[in-house]
């Protein structure tokens, strides 16, 4: 069984109110497109397929997986036009699942109890019962609930207005009934458009019963037409996410201040106070607290990690034990091995810090190398950057460098050496040596303040 998905994402999104195409917008940092095409992905599909329309290039440029076919339809004239651009896409494939760029959250449970109920039919529909069915297809059903067919919210009469089960537009078909089908679609209804949902009547006139399922969770079949719709799914997804976490052991004072937008792997007795933001791939071992108001992104934190609040940390590689913030900043490339202190206000760019270093106030180290149990004083700076090009730092074992530094890259501190505080360091500093640039302090006894004429 060859299964082939279309995904359709040429709508414009008007309601959105937004220069960008609506399936571009993100949820959880991922756009509402890339959702559906990693769930489509999950589905053992041969082959996928997206149309795409409003927006040009830009949807298909945003997404470089070379396996995708991408299918423009350059003209809206429905969603039954919008199946048949792809169909040279699906010749071959013998069952055909329909997907929607703007239905983000749809899940592989689901699609999977979809393909089942197909397996017994050649048309299978994913419907919903819902409050309020406004502006949805209703699901027409005869008085032995044998599904009949499919009538869009301008088309239908006073009784199928009041019908609530709805379609979701997801649905699966059998490749070559598909093809046949989509040749005889009209477009003499309220819309003048092409409907897809068209092909249930065709399907039922022919003795096909047509079947269908239920989502396991109503939001995966809400679609975004605008930003509180959008808001709304980003915060059922975040609710989700936070609950798998609780029950997989990760502490949080409030699930409902934390936000997953990445995928975290969270060892035992990890605990996430409120306001962290978690993005990309982030790994946290055993024991690793995380104050409010911190947001890593990318980054591999080691057992026992301490992160206080406020800090930022990214692509970054943090070792056990360390200790981080309040008010640290670790860039991309920051390399921190076991049992460093970051204190407040210390940036730390493209450098490796070694076994016990500390780093506590307020300092700049960029393009850095830095030993075992180094000490860094208050307000200490690498000045890496020369307004062209950047230079290299390296600060070996047990070097005390003293508060308000300037290291003036390339430039070394040998093992065991002291840089006296308020320096500014533009030669190597010898192995265990002291080294001091500082002016000599003048005293003026008795010296008199100028007087205000
Ligand atoms: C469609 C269904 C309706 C269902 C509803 C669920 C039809 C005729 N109606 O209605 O039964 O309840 O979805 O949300 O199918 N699209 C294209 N090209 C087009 C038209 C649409 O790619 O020419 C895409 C849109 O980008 C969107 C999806 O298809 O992702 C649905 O289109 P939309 O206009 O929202 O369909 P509805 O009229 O809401
Ligand atoms: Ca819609």
């Amino acid at each position: 069984m060859k299964l082939g998905v279309v995904i359709l994402a040429a709508g414009q999104g008007t309601r959105m109110k937004s220069s960008l195409p609506k399936v571009l917008h993100t949820l959880a940092e991922k756009p509402l497109l890339g959702h559906v095409i990693d769930t489509a992905r999950h589905t053992g599909a041969e082959r996928i397929a997206v149309v795409y329309g409003h927006g040009g290039l830009q949807v298909p440029e945003s997404f470089p997986d070379s396996d995708l076919v991408w299918v423009e339809q350059a003209q809206q004239l429905g969603t039954g036009h919008a199946v048949e651009q792809a169909l040279p896409a699906m010749q071959g494939m013998d069952r055909v699942l329909i997907l929607y760029g703007d239905v983000p959250l749809i899940g592989g449970g689901t699609l999977t109890a979809l393909q089942q109920a197909c397996s017994s039919s050649a048309l299978a529909l994913l419907t919903v019962i819902l409050d309020d069915p406004t502006g949805y297809g209703r699901i027409v059903r005869d008085d032995q609930r044998r599904i009949q067919r499919i009538v869009e919210q301008k088309d239908a009469n006073v009784d199928e207005q009041a019908v609530r089960e709805i379609n979701t537009g997801i649905m699966l078909v059998e490749g070559a009934k598909l093809e046949r089908w989509i040749g005889q679609l009209e477009n003499d209804n309220a819309q003048r458009e092409f409907y897809l949902t068209d092909i249930v009547a065709m399907a039922v006139s022919e003795g096909i019963a047509v079947q269908s399922t239920q989502p396991q969770d109503p939001f995966e079949v809400m679609g975004v037409n605008d930003k509180l719709q959008l808001a709304q799914l980003e915060r059922h997804l975040q609710q989700m996410r936070c609950e798998a976490l609780l029950r997989a052991g990760v502490m949080m004072r409030d699930p409902a201040r934390v936000d997953i937008r990445g995928r975290l792997t969270a060892g035992r007795d990890v605990e996430l106070d409120v306001n962290v933001i978690i993005g990309g791939d982030v790994q946290l071992g055993d024991g690793v607290k995380v104050g409010a108001n911190t947001v890593i992104r990318n980054s591999r934190i080691g057992s026992g990690v301490q992160i206080f609040e406020n800090s930022v940390i990214e692509d970054a590689v943090v070792a056990e034990g360390c200790r981080i913030g309040p008010f640290a900043r670790l860039r991309p490339g920051a390399d921190l091995a076991a049992d460093v202190h970051i204190g407040n206000f210390v940036e730390i760019k493209k450098s490796q810090v070694d076994v016990g270093s500390k780093i506590n106030h307020l300092s700049y180290i960029g393009d850095c190398t830095i030993g075992k149990k180094v000490n860094i004083g208050a307000g200490t700076i690498t000045c890496n950057y020369d307004g062209v090009n950047k230079h290299r730092t390296v600060i070996e074992d047990n070097v005390f460098i003293g508060s308000d530094t300037q290291l003036v890259a390339p430039v070394k501190v040998g093992a065991e050496a002291t840089v006296g505080a308020g320096s500014t360091i533009t030669r190597d500093v010898a192995p265990d040596s002291l080294a001091l640039s500082r002016c000599k302090q003048i005293g003026r006894v008795g010296w008199k303040k100028p007087q205000k004429r």
